[in-house]
């Protein structure tokens, strides 16, 4: 078998080396990939949305199935492409359709298929630029803190939370007429706060069967105690200690269930990854948004605790017998934490040396915007590795991995030293 995973970042270096230790894989390629993916795979010059080049890579390295890291080549269709095309469509494609993508693409769709399915959800409306004052209007019937979400894609920067009302009318009528991101805010969700703490839940389907991955805690802030920007990602935390097994049993039934059979109710033949982003409050969860992918920095969390061949999963997804798969979870406990450029999430620098990374022996370095140029690492990108660890305790794998963290350096070099600060 030979694999083709899409991505350049944390997320696909991690799922390379987990492929890589699938007997069952041949040769393994990564594009366009990253300084680590090119110690355990064939690194490859393609961009993931560039559909015609992607053919010619398949069909020259005679790739049996592909593996889609980011979100942007899934809602721009690259499955159905696969599907459509006499050479490809038999070649199993790892992430949903453009109709299953919705949930990613638009923030409306997946509000509308929440509701359609009795999935617990903060009450919504939608607005365009025709119903500018109805929307101003329904932001009077709600109470801070004021929810804007750009309906489509916009890089993770489209939600917008707002303390005052008339900044929250203003920046509507910004996104609505101004197009503050572009496109995507042609088309706004306004919706109800959700006040309660923030967890995602990782589900692997077939399109009927699904195997409920680990959960994990992401920190979204570039500063210590969770403040300052957002970012791709500085961290994860797997499990989640807050998510016990009466929670996670309410997120199976009132949650995963539902969207699992209302794909299927829907006529939408799903096959990958979904991400649900959760809200517990009081013990109940609340669906703050599906991803349609894995997660970044959480699959570094995720995927080191999984014992299952991930090749033998992605097998029974393309195959649709996902229930015949053994599937196991390391109870331990990874800690990732994000190592980026100083200046990230705003204007950085990139080509800086990092140096000590063979020092590192009790945690795994997932590389995400890093390259190699004449014999050297060096930095390619905003957040540039993650480091796991795994322990008995959150404590203990902090230890670790900042332990590690100790020995690489690079100028400018900025992490978090609070991860799972929340948790402990
Ligand atoms: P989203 O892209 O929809 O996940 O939104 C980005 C982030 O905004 C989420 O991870 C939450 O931290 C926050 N957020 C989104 N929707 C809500 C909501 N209804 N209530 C509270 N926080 C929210
Ligand atoms: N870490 C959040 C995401 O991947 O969207």
């Amino acid at each position: 078998m030979n694999i083709l995973i899409l991505g350049s970042g944390g997320r696909e270096h991690a799922f390379a080396l987990k492929l890589s230790q699938s007997k069952k894989v041949n040769q393994l390629f990564v594009a366009p990939g990253n300084a680590g993916t090119a110690i355990i795979a064939q690194n490859v010059a393609v961009s993931p949305t560039d559909f015609e080049a992607i053919k010619q890579l398949v069909l020259a390295k005679e790739i049996t199935m592909v593996i889609v890291g980011p979100e942007a080549p899934l809602v721009k269709g690259i499955h159905d492409f696969f599907l459509a095309d006499t050479d490809l469509k038999n070649i199993p494609v790892i992430g949903p359709k453009k109709d299953g993508a919705l949930l990613e693409g638009s923030k409306d769709f997946s509000k509308q298929f929440m509701i359609k399915h009795n999935i617990p959800t903060a009450k919504y409306q939608s607005f365009t630029k025709d119903s500018l004052v109805e929307g101003k209007l329904f932001l009077e019937t709600l109470k801070p803190p004021y929810v804007l979400k750009a309906d489509g894609l916009a890089g993770g920067k489209g939600v917008l939370i707002l303390n005052s009302l008339n900044e929250a009318k203003d920046e509507l009528e910004e996104m609505l007429t101004n197009h503050k991101f572009g496109e995507a805010s042609s088309r706004v969700v306004i919706e109800e706060f959700l006040d309660g703490i923030e967890l995602s839940v990782f589900v692997l389907t077939d399109g009927k069967n699904y195997k409920v991955l680990p959960s994990a805690k992401d920190y979204k802030r570039i500063g210590e105690g969770d403040t300052g920007l957002n970012t791709g990602g500085m961290g994860a935390i797997s499990p989640v200690p807050f998510a016990n097994e009466e929670f996670l049993q309410k997120v199976e039934e009132r949650v995963i269930k539902p969207t699992i059979q209302g794909l299927q109710k829907d006529g939408i033949d799903y096959r990958g990854f979904i991400f649900i982003g959760l809200m517990n409050i009081n013990n109940n969860p609340f669906v703050v948004e599906y991803n349609v992918r894995m997660g970044d920095p959480e699959t570094e969390a995720v995927l080191p605790r999984i014992e299952s061949d991930l090749f033998d999963l992605f097998e029974g997804v393309a195959h649709q017998n996902l229930n015949e798969k053994s599937f196991t979870v390391n109870p331990k406990i990874a800690t990732t934490i994000m190592l980026v450029a100083g200046g990230y999430p705003e204007a950085y620098e990139k080509g800086k040396e990092i140096t000590g990374l063979e020092k590192v022996t009790y945690s795994t370095v997932f590389h995400a915007g890093t390259k190699q140029e004449n014999g050297k690492i060096i930095t390619n990108g905003g957040r540039v590795m993650a480091i796991t660890s795994l322990g008995d305790t959150i404590e203990e794998a902090l230890k670790l991995s900042y332990d590690s963290i100790e020995n690489i350096k690079f100028d400018k070099m900025n992490y978090r030293t609070d991860i799972g600060f929340d948790l402990i």
